[in-house]
C-alpha cells in the first residue's frame, strides 16, 4: 500500500486546499494529512491564523480524502513522521519547491502545482475588515512599530499625528504614509484605532480623546502614572465597548506566556520570591532623564518587571517601598522596589545609570526558574531543582522586535470584540501598575 503524506495549516479551507488533498490522495492508496497547531504556526511566524486547530482538522476530514489526520507541532517532525509512518511519497504545493528536498533520502518528494489565485492569506484579507490605525507621536518607538505592524495582516497604518507638523511629515515620508498631520480631527477621520507613542505625560489626554471619538486604543507603557486616571479611562473604554490595551510587549510574547504557565504549574513549588531587573544606560539631554517629563529609571523601565511581579504574585501586596539613587535633577538613575506579599517577596531593579544583568528569577519551595537576559523577550529559560538531573530548559522563538505579538493581540481583540483574549494583561493589572508608578512618583517627590 502506497502511503502519502502532506502537511498544511488549512486555515479558512479553500479550493486550493481541496485540490491539493485530492491530488495527494491520487498519488497513492493511503493519505495522511498533518495539520499545524497554533503554537507551531506562531513559531513559524504565521501569527494570524483564524480557524482553530479543531476547525481546521474538521474541514480536512470533511473532504473524505484523508485516511488519517495527525497534528504537526514541532520543527523536524516531518522527517520523523516519514520514517516512523513508513511514508512512500511526501507532497506539498509548488510554493514549497526545494524546501523539502532533504526528505528525498527517505521517500519520494513531489511538489504539486498550486491552484492559482486563492490562498488563506487572500481570504483573510478579503473577509476581514482591515483595522485602520493612526500613530500618535513619531519618535523612536513609533519607528519600531512600523516594520512590526507589517507582519499583522488585520491592520494597516494609515496616518501619523504629531502636534509638531515637521516631525509628522518626516515620519510620514520615511514610512510612506499618505496622511501625516497636526490636525487632530482630520487624523481621527482617517482611522478606527490609535497607537499612542507620545511622551508619557500626554498619554492620559490622548487616550480620553481617542476613546471619546470611538477609537480603540493601544497605548505605550507606562500607560498612565496615576491610579484614578487609569481607572477612569478603562471605565470609559468599557462603557463604549472599545479596546484599551497597554503596550507592554512582554505580556503578549509567546515565551513569557509559556513561562507564566510553567511557573503556575507549581513544579517549582510555592513561589516565595520574584526578582526582575531591567537596565538600559542613557545619558544627555533626553526626555528619559527629565523630571518635568516624569522621566527616570522607574517610569521608563519598570513596566515589564512590574508585569512579571503582578502576573506571578498578584495585585494584592501588603507592603511596597523604594530605594533610589538620583541625579542632580532629582531623576532616579537606579531604583529598587521591594514588595512584601502575605507569604512572598518581590524585587524590581531598574537603571538608566547603572548596568546589571537583565534577568528574572522566580524562586520556589522545590526549585527556581531563571530566565536568560534579556528576560523581557523570554526566549530561553531553565527550571532548576536541587536534583540537577531534573533540570529542564525551554526555548521559545521571539520574532523581530516582538511588537507584532501585541499588535496581533490588539487586532484580535478588536475583531472578536469579546473578553476572551484579555487575560494576557487585564485592565486591573494595568491599573495596579499605574498605581505603583503613582506611589513611586509621590515617594520620589517627597524624598527630594
Ligand atoms: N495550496 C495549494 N494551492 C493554493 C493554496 C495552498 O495547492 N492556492 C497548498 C499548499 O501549497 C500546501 C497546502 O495547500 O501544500 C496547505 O497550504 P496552507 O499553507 O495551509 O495554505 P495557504 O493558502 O498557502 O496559506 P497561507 O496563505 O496562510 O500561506
Amino acid at each position: 500500500m502506497k502511503k502519502v503524506i502532506t502537511y498544511g495549516t488549512f486555515d479558512l479551507f479553500h479550493e486550493g486546499h481541496y485540490n491539493l488533498l485530492k491530488r495527494a490522495k491520487d498519488l497513492g492508496e493511503y493519505l495522511i494529512v498533518g495539520v499545524t497547531t497554533e503554537q507551531f504556526d506562531e513559531y513559524r511566524g504565521k501569527v494570524n491564523v483564524i480557524d482553530s486547530l479543531m476547525e481546521r482538522i474538521e474541514r480536512v476530514r470533511q473532504t473524505g480524502f484523508a485516511d488519517e489526520i495527525i497534528v504537526e507541532d514541532h520543527l523536524g517532525q516531518k522527517l520523523d513522521d516519514v520514517q516512523k509512518l513508513g511514508i512512500d511519497i511526501f507532497t506539498v504545493g509548488s510554493d514549497w519547491v526545494g524546501a523539502f528536498d532533504y526528505l528525498k533520502d527517505y521517500c519520494e518528494v513531489i511538489y504539486l502545482d498550486r491552484t492559482k489565485d486563492v490562498s488563506s492569506t487572500m481570504l483573510r484579507e478579503k473577509n476581514q475588515k482591515i483595522i485602520k490605525i493612526g500613530i500618535i507621536g513619531s519618535g523612536r518607538i513609533a519607528g519600531r512599530f512600523m516594520p512590526e505592524a507589517k507582519n499583522v495582516s488585520a491592520i494597516n497604518i494609515e496616518a501619523v499625528y504629531n502636534p509638531r507638523i515637521e516631525s509628522a511629515k518626516k515620519f510620514g515620508k520615511k514610512f510612506d504614509l499618505d496622511v501625516y498631520t497636526d490636525n487632530w480631527d482630520f487624523f481621527l477621520s482617517k482611522i478606527d484605532a490609535v497607537y499612542i507613542a507620545s511622551p508619557h505625560n500626554a498619554h492620559y489626554e490622548y487616550i480620553k480623546q481617542a476613546l471619546t471619538a470611538d477609537k480603540h486604543v493601544l497605548c505605550e507603557k507606562p500607560m498612565i502614572l496615576n491610579k484614578t486616571y487609569a481607572e477612569e479611562v478603562f471605565a470609559l473604554a468599557k462603557e463604549k465597548n472599545l479596546v484599551l490595551m497597554e503596550a507592554i510587549k512582554t505580556a503578549y510574547a509567546p515565551g513569557f506566556i509559556k513561562l507564566l504557565n510553567i511557573a503556575k504549574m507549581r513544579s517549582i513549588g510555592k513561589i516565595y520570591d520574584v526578582e526582575a531587573c531591567f537596565t538600559r544606560l542613557a545619558s544627555g539631554n533626553i526626555r528619559e532623564l527629565k523630571p518635568e517629563e516624569n522621566g527616570g529609571s522607574f517610569t521608563e523601565l519598570a513596566s515589564a518587571p512590574l508585569l512579571a511581579v503582578i502576573k506571578l504574585l498578584g495585585k494584592d501586596y501588603d507592603g511596597l517601598r523604594f530605594e533610589s539613587f538620583t541625579d542632580k535633577n532629582g531623576v532616579d538613575i537606579y531604583t529598587k522596589a521591594y514588595f512584601k506579599y502575605k507569604d512572598s517577596l518581590a524585587t524590581v531593579k531598574v537603571g538608566l545609570g547603572v548596568k546589571s544583568e537583565g534577568q528574572l528569577i522566580i524562586s520556589g519551595s522545590n526549585g527556581y526558574i531563571i530566565v536568560d537576559a534579556p528576560w523581557w523577550k523570554t526566549q530561553g529559560f531553565e527550571v532548576r531543582y536541587e536534583d540537577t538531573n531534573k533540570n529542564e530548559k525551554f526555548f521559545v522563538k521571539y520574532l523581530g522586535d516582538g511588537l507584532r505579538y501585541e499588535i496581533n493581540e490588539f487586532a484580535a481583540m478588536i475583531n472578536k470584540n469579546d473578553d476572551k483574549n484579555r487575560y494576557k494583561l487585564t485592565a486591573g493589572e494595568s491599573i495596579a501598575i499605574a498605581e505603583i508608578m503613582e506611589r513611586f512618583l509621590t515617594w520620589r517627590r517627597k524624598s527630594e
